[in-house]
């Protein structure tokens, strides 16, 4: 067990470029296809800009003790873009050492934090389970740095995506935030319905920015409110599945919320919302 980050930055640990290393040390739980919801994701939102990059890079910041969700990250994102190449970034020099022997062609482990040690401006960076260990004082900043090291928007692209976020052990329960060069964008929940008994079960898996915000008064916790009640007056739908139960529900929370994808992403078990109208107010 490792301690809980305080402070940014943090470190006095150095790469081997000798360049300071951003961050702290945290746990290193992990599973093998615990982010499958995450990846599945970026690859249906981010896809087609990772395939028009001329060299899609894509970061797993905070990979864990061990390599799986970076090698299978390289395997997912290949599946739309074939060139697209993976870095697993992790603080804790023991996990990159334990990470060399699964290096391949198109992916490799280094050493470092949220400086990123990467010398091209990343795609994507996927940062699952790091910020839940640092204090919620440190999200903006943490966002800033990664968020500014992201490939620019320009030229009909709109940039690279960090996308931030939490999950259960084996990846039942997610919620993710996505932030472009400019900033957030959108926040998604996403769930093995089945494990569900109401939307708001969400709540443990909020990201850190909003994990203290499930509050009376603060917008996330309206929406995940609002998400219970339409979850409630949909059951009748629950004879068809726990399924057309939840696409039924988020339908009806169209009319008051800004979600922003349609039935193909509902029918898996999700939906994204725009950052503005769940963001904490001050
Ligand atoms: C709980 S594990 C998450 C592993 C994997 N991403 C997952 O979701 O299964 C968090 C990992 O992030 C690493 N970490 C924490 N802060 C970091 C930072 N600033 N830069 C790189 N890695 C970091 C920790 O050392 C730890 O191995």
């Amino acid at each position: 067990m490792t301690a809980r980050a305080t402070a940014l930055p943090h470190s006095r640990l150095r790469s081997s470029g000798g360049t300071p290393i951003v961050g702290t040390v945290t746990r290193g739980t992990t599973n093998p296809n615990r982010l499958r919801r995450m990846d599945r994701w970026i690859v249906a939102t981010h896809g087609a800009e990772l395939r028009r990059a001329d060299e899609p890079l894509a970061v797993d910041l905070g990979y864990g003790a061990a390599p799986w969700t970076a090698v299978e990250l390289l395997e997912r994102l290949r599946s739309v873009a074939p060139h697209a190449r993976v870095v697993g970034v992790e603080i804790e020099p023991a996990r990159v050492a334990a990470a060399l022997p699964y290096e391949r062609e198109g992916l490799v482990f280094r050493h470092g934090g949220f400086e990123i040690p990467v010398p091209q401006r990343p795609s994507l960076i996927r940062a699952a389970n790091v910020l839940r260990q640092y204090d919620e004082a440190q999200v903006a900043e943490v966002w800033a740095r990664l968020c500014g090291r992201l490939a620019p928007a320009g030229g009909g692209s709109r940039g690279g995506l960090l996308v931030e976020g939490t999950c259960d052990e084996i990846g039942r329960r997610h919620v993710w935030v996505a932030l472009g060069p400019e900033g957030p964008r959108t926040v998604t929940f996403a769930a093995r319905l089945g494990s569900l008994e109401r939307p708001s079960d969400l709540a443990e898996r909020l990201p850190k920015a909003l994990i203290h915000r499930n509050v009376p008064g603060e917008p996330v916790h309206s929406f995940l409110r609002d998400f219970d009640r339409a979850w409630a007056a949909a059951a009748p739908y629950a004879s068809y599945g726990a399924r057309q139960r939840w696409i039924r529900a988020v339908r009806d929370l169209t009319a008051d919320w800004p979600v922003v994808d349609g039935p193909a992403r509902w029918r898996q078990g999700e939906v994204t919302v725009e950052w503005g109208a769940l963001a904490p107010l001050g």
